[in-house]
């Protein structure tokens, strides 16, 4: 009997030494301390055996197994130090400095190994960034070009009275000119003032005026409405920004220098303009402002259809009857206004050639911006 705890003994000590891992540890308690283990069949034995033979073997076999639950402790917690050490090994390299320069496992005073985390402070996952829509970074950019010249920036209703959008206008109810402004028209009852969606920004020149003593320098950017079937180049919401200034002595020159900075500030220092003669009923003389093409550089080619110029805004002078209307003396005050479409400026300055792009919520499309 004593032999053969003897031979447990060393079969036990001998594998002790070479096991690798925790669960080979498991394996090993199981198989020389478990209930079936010898040793323990041994010890239970023990019972039905003579005296002498109960105390010599007895006390050599729990010997043994507190020599062996002893071993079992300090090899349990040599293979954690071992564990402990290759993970923290492993992580070197990968381990990431926190932004305060500690890592992690100082800071928080885990070894964050053990959570399986190689740092806590690494960069979180990003939070995709939204953008500003193309038709709002041209807003802000031209409207950033006309403060720098002197001007301010308001903003006016869309649901607006027909005497803004028209009569004020100097475009009464029968006036041919309502044809050039496609309508869409809001309920009234009877005998209610028309109300509609603006047609375009100028009704802001009358609402700022009646409301300002010269002089005036605004520019107004905003959505317009029109009543119209879609294709490339037209939508039935789109943005216009339109400019008013008014005051003593401006002259049609004015106009030109201004305009003609204008272009140059978004479309290229080398930019020529041209002017020609134009009807919108509440300026007079009217004009239409081209640019030379940026494609072709003015020899003609599709972007400017073969003329060598694009036409990029509408503007003249202040009608008289506007003026007096809101009680400006036209004798005293002159002013220049101009509106322009502000997706048609985008389009020419990114080659963007369907303007129901803007509006369609592709992303595809407005990641580009
Ligand atoms: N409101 C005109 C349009 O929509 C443009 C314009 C504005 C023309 C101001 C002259 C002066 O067509």
């Amino acid at each position: 009997m004593i032999e053969k705890l003897d031979e447990i003994k060393s079969n036990a000590i001998d594998e002790l030494s070479s096991l690798q891992s925790i669960k080979e540890l498991e394996d090993w308690r199981v198989r020389y301390l478990g209930k079936k283990s010898a040793l323990t069949q041994i010890l239970r034995g023990l019972a039905s055996r003579p005296l002498e033979e109960r105390k010599a073997v007895g006390a050599s076999a729990n010997e043994l197994k507190s020599l062996l639950e002893r071993s079992h402790r300090q090899k349990k917690e040599a293979l954690k130090e071992k564990a402990y050490q290759e993970m923290e090994a492993a992580a070197v390299g990968k381990q990431i400095i926190s932004p305060t320069g500690i890592p992690s496992e100082e800071k928080f005073g885990i070894p964050t190994v053990f959570l399986g985390i190689p740092d806590v402070t690494l960069p979180g996952r990003p939070i995709p960034l939204g953008r500003l829509h193309p038709t709002t970074q041209m807003v802000r950019e031209i409207c950033d070009i006309f403060v720098a010249l002197g001007f301010q920036v308001v903003e006016g209703p869309e649901v607006e009275w027909d005497y803004y959008n028209f009569e004020a206008l100097n475009i009464p109810p029968d006036h041919p000119a309502r044809d050039m402004w496609a309508t869409l028209w809001i309920d009234t009852k009877s005998g209610e003032r028309p109300m509609l969606l603006r047609t375009h920004t100028s009704p802001m020149q009358i609402r700022v005026m009646e409301r300002t003593t010269p002089p005036v320098r605004v520019v107004v950017p905003g959505k317009v409405y029109r009543y119209e079937a879609t294709d490339a180049t037209h939508e039935s919401m789109f943005y216009q920004i339109e400019g008013l200034a008014v005051d003593k002595n401006i002259t049609l020159a004015d106009l030109k220098g201004t305009l003609y900075e204008f272009a140059r500030r978004l479309f290229g220092a080398e930019r020529k303009v041209r002017f020609r003669c134009d009807y919108f009923p509440f300026v007079e003389p009217g004009v239409e402002m081209a640019i030379d093409c940026m494609v072709c550089g003015g020899t003609g080619c599709r972007l400017c259809s073969g003329t060598g110029w694009i036409e990029i805004l509408g503007a003249g002078m202040v009608h008289p009857a506007v003026l007096r209307r809101v009680n400006y003396d036209p004798e005293i005050y002159t002013g220049f206004a101009f509106g322009l479409g502000l997706e048609r400026m985008s389009m020419l300055r990114y080659g963007v050639e369907d303007i129901r792009l803007f509006y369609s919520n592709d992303l595809r499309f407005l990641r580009q911006f």
